[in-house]
């Protein structure tokens, strides 16, 4: 009787024990399986790192990134190969990997003397290297060294892939011009979320961003505005040149530089060069390629949206196919987004030669000379080896026969249906310039046309239309958050915007849908934002420290 009663005094210890335990892992976006078992593994000066020779990159982005918080001057080897047993230490291989992890799935094995990730990519092995950063204590993040913290990691099984394979960020440069290492920062919080597709939102009304070298003075007259805009403190930004103009722009060897950074992070960039519309910065540069003759002025204040190219003269598809002739040999792919959004129509229709081109074609109205513009650019991407993007509007006047669609006014269900792949950013969920709370006052300020967008909201975001049905669905590729910057003059306050709610749309679009949980969501999320601590990446403490209703309830 006595051995019994502590037999079960016994049982329930451990239960306890066991569902503490459960509630210090705190992985973000959350993984499709976890198993916790007893025990840690202790990571240590001595602690080796075997790869296989394809892995060996992957293994040194592992113990770059161990070095500075605890100092251990930690060497990948690819020694162990060639032995069957796991040996002591750090393994990354994709060796016998589960091909059925797909190719961005892993599976990560801690034991109290081995660490083994295998998966069938690099791109797997990548993810299951973030994950186990998230299973060591949130100082491992430091750029510090730390002394004072056990760097230990709890046993643990996983197994773990995304729900979607489109998990995107937009950073709008054009607005507000980010420098190339404020762009790396980004990349880097986009590998600890496991998002994996950059679109670089490289031209606007606001300024050009992208070093053309056939057409200079996109850059030399494009690139720079008279002031920030929106009434901005001028100490309040960075993007001031030395002569007092507000801007900036990457060279060819900048660009080449980001796109290999985030390609060492699983990132695909997909840089977004606007038209028809959106162009006043391009014009500015060469008024001759507008329909009115200027002047063009790439002003925050005056009328915006007035900037579009024209369609009736030869030389606007000239330039245009010259300018994605060096964006398609600058970017890997495979897509090059071409905008779309918001062609303001009325310059075509006063426009005499516009007119004339549509009748000549046979366009019944401004929307099919869109459409005819779109196929004509289609054929230039594609002839570059890369297939386009662009805005719901796309969708108007009839699609182009290759093009995929970014839906963020609606449009994903005509897309897929007739064959096309979509990625879902609807303004009401996915606009990370929208205001995060209700009380706009005690924000800074935001965009002024939507919201709010609060994190819970963001959680709650099913990026699966309701109305796609089954057999369309692989079309919708995922989803994206966008950060637009009229609003926005730096850094630190687009960080603001951007987390908590990347962490949020990083697990809608990774996990799977029936584990999302808000309230395990925001306990996990107190000790991610310590990471982020760490990491000096700004974001909302608020939405961490202040509840917000359970939307998902
Ligand atoms: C957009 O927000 N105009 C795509």
């Amino acid at each position: 009787m006595k051995t019994k009663i502590a037999g079960l005094i016994f049982l329930s210890f451990a239960a306890t024990i066991f569902a503490a335990n459960i509630n210090t892992l705190a992985i973000i976006p959350l993984p499709q399986k976890i198993a916790l078992h007893d025990g840690t593994f202790n990571l240590a000066a001595g602690t080796r790192v075997y790869v296989d020779s394809a892995s060996r990159a992957t293994g040194k982005y592992l113990t770059e990134r161990l070095r500075p918080s605890t100092g251990y001057p930690l060497k990948t080897s690819t020694k162990y190969f060639g032995s069957t047993a796991i040996p002591d230490g750090i393994l990354l291989t994709t060796k016998n990997a589960d091909t059925k992890l797909g190719p961005e799935g892993y599976e990560l094995t801690v034991a109290t003397n081995s660490i083994v990730i295998r998966a069938p990519t690099q791109a797997g092995l990548f993810y299951g290297v973030q994950t186990l950063f998230q299973l060591l204590p949130p100082e491992i993040f430091s750029t510090n060294l730390v002394s004072n913290v056990a760097w230990q990691i709890p046993c643990v099984q996983i197994e773990d892939w995304p729900r979607f394979k489109w998990r995107g960020f937009m950073l709008d440069v054009s607005r507000h011009f980010f420098s190339k290492p404020e762009v790396e920062t980004f990349l880097d919080a986009m590998a600890l979320h496991k998002m994996n597709v950059f679109h670089w939102h490289l031209t606007d009304d606001h300024g050009w961003r992208i070093e053309i070298k056939k057409y200079p003075k996109l850059t030399q007259v494009g690139a720079w505005r008279a002031g920030g805009g929106f009434g901005f403190d001028p100490k309040s930004t960075t993007a001031y040149g030395p002569d007092g103009r507000y801007g900036g722009f990457y060279t060819q060897d900048d660009v080449r530089d980001v796109v290999k950074y985030a390609a060492a992070r699983h990132i695909t960039i997909v840089p977004e060069i606007e038209m028809p519309g959106h162009a006043t910065a391009a014009l500015s540069a060469y008024p001759e390629l507008g329909c009115t003759n200027g002047p063009f002025e790439p002003s925050m204040t005056a009328g915006i949206f007035y900037g579009i190219y024209d369609p009736a003269k030869e030389q606007t598809f000239v330039f245009l196919a010259d300018v994605l002739t060096e964006v398609a040999q600058l970017f890997p792919g495979p897509y090059i987004h071409i905008g779309g959004d918001e062609v303001p129509k009325e310059t075509w229709k006063n426009s005499a030669d516009c007119q004339a081109l549509m009748k000549r074609e046979g366009l019944k109205n401004e929307e099919e000379l869109q459409s005819w513009f779109t196929r004509r650019i289609e054929k230039i991407v594609n002839a570059r080896g890369h297939s386009m993007i662009g805005w719901s509007e796309i969708l108007q006047g009839g699609l182009a026969k290759n093009a995929a669609v970014m839906d963020w006014i609606g449009g994903a269900k005509e897309a897929a249906g007739a064959g096309h792949d979509v990625v879902m950013t609807p303004t009401a969920y996915c606009y990370f310039d929208f205001y995060q709370s209700t009380n706009q006052t005690a924000e800074p300020k935001a965009a002024a046309w939507g919201g709010p967008l609060t994190l819970n909201r963001m959680y709650a975001f099913e990026p699966m239309p309701t109305n796609v049905p089954p057999q369309l669905q692989s079309h919708i590729l995922g989803a994206q958050g966008n950060l637009w910057t009229e609003q926005i003059p730096n850094l630190k306050h687009a960080e603001y915007m951007t987390f908590p709610r990347a962490c949020a749309l990083a697990e809608v679009t990774w996990s799977a849908k029936d584990s999302r949980d808000w309230d395990d969501f925001m306990r996990r999320l107190q000790i991610h934002v310590r990471r982020l601590d760490e990491l000096n990446i700004n974001y909302r403490h608020a939405a961490v420290e202040t509840p917000e209703p359970n939307l998902l309830k």
